[in-house]
């Protein structure tokens, strides 16, 4: 006899492009949005546009109950906020990252009662705040999440995200932390060379600071041997491909610079540096990408 489960509660913490993309993906499950946006969000998809009106709560609010599950879709300069709220309000919940950057596992390491499924997304999706809270989606890509079948919560999860065509892909736990090596090093590569050159992703391939491009990936591939991670081979080639089929796309590190925000460089090349410094392994082409996007960030107010 087939058992019935009490409808999972999912919680998307954050309000910006990614936390908008998945109140839309997710919509069939009704998930609750936090965050300081409130809705309607206007969603264009090609041609077509929908208003999306999800349940909403402020960061400073309760929910309205406790969530079995939550998205993380914010950027690591809200993680100390994100933590905060959740042991408040989720401290033993299923908690997904389909955050860029590593280093998920320590900043959440408090929550010693919640399961944490770090992932990777190309998904991706622009906000177009001009009139209303807006988005554009340019991609659904694919969705990597670790497979924990033996927890029951995950398990209905999978369950879930199968039936309604997510586009969630749950892979066993290792090959998702291959993944995210994978994303982690392309990100390490792409996003500082874009924002030292201040350009979309294509036309840095014939910017002269592309000739990092190699160190870079040299050092971080020996880091993610040291962690006996198996990426794939010619990664050099496969990055500029990356860069050129996405070639009008401004990173989202040249777009925090550009709005005089904080990047993720502290979770992207910042944390190949603190695991490099673990293991004795020299890195200075990201020691000297992470300083000077550093130096950016500081001068560049809007
Ligand atoms: N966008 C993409 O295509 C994409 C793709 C893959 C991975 N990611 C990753 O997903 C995470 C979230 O990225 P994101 O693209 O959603 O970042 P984002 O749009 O910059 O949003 C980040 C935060 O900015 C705040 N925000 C919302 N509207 C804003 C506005 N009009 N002006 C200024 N700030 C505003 C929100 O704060 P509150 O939380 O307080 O509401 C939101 O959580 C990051 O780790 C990113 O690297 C993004």
């Amino acid at each position: 006899m087939e058992r019935h489960h009490p409808p999972l509660a999912i919680t998307i913490l954050g309000t910006g492009a990614m936390g908008r993309y998945w109140a839309y993906r997710l919509r069939s499950a009704h998930p609750l949005v936090v965050g300081t946006v409130p809705p309607p969000y206007e969603v264009f998809e090609g041609r077509t546009k929908t208003l999306l009106i999800p349940p909403y709560s402020p960061w400073q609010a309760a929910p309205p109950s406790p969530p079995d599950v939550v998205v993380l879709a914010i950027k690591w300069r809200e993680m100390g906020q994100a933590l905060d709220w959740l042991q408040r309000h989720a401290p033993s919940s299923i908690i997904l990252s389909l955050m860029n950057g590593m280093g998920q596992e320590e900043a959440l390491c408090p929550l010693t009662d919640a399961v944490l499924l770090p992932g990777t997304t190309t998904a991706a999706a622009t906000r177009q705040d001009d009139k209303a809270p807006a988005i554009r989606i340019q991609s659904h890509g694919l969705t990597v999440l670790p497979a924990l079948a033996h927890h029951p919560g995950v398990q209905q999860l999978m369950h879930l995200s199968q039936l309604h065509h997510w586009g969630w892909s749950w892979v066993a736990p290792q090959d998702a932390l291959a993944q995210r090596w994978l994303k982690l090093l392309q990100n390490s590569v792409i996003n500082p060379l874009t924002t030292l050159a201040d350009c979309p992703n294509g036309e840095v391939l014939h910017h002269p600071i592309w000739r990092l491009a190699g160190p870079l990936l040299a050092e971080g591939e020996e880091v993610a041997r040291r962690r006996a991670v198996l990426l794939p081979p010619d990664l050099l080639a496969s990055v500029a491909q990356l860069a050129q089929d996405t070639q009008h796309n401004l990173s989202s590190m040249v777009q925090d610079v550009r709005a005089g925000q904080e990047t993720e460089i502290e979770a992207i090349n910042g944390y190949l540096i603190r695991i490099a410094e673990l293991e004795h392994i020299p890195v200075p082409t990201h020691q000297a990408v992470r300083h000077l996007v550093r130096q950016l960030e500081r001068h560049a107010k809007p």
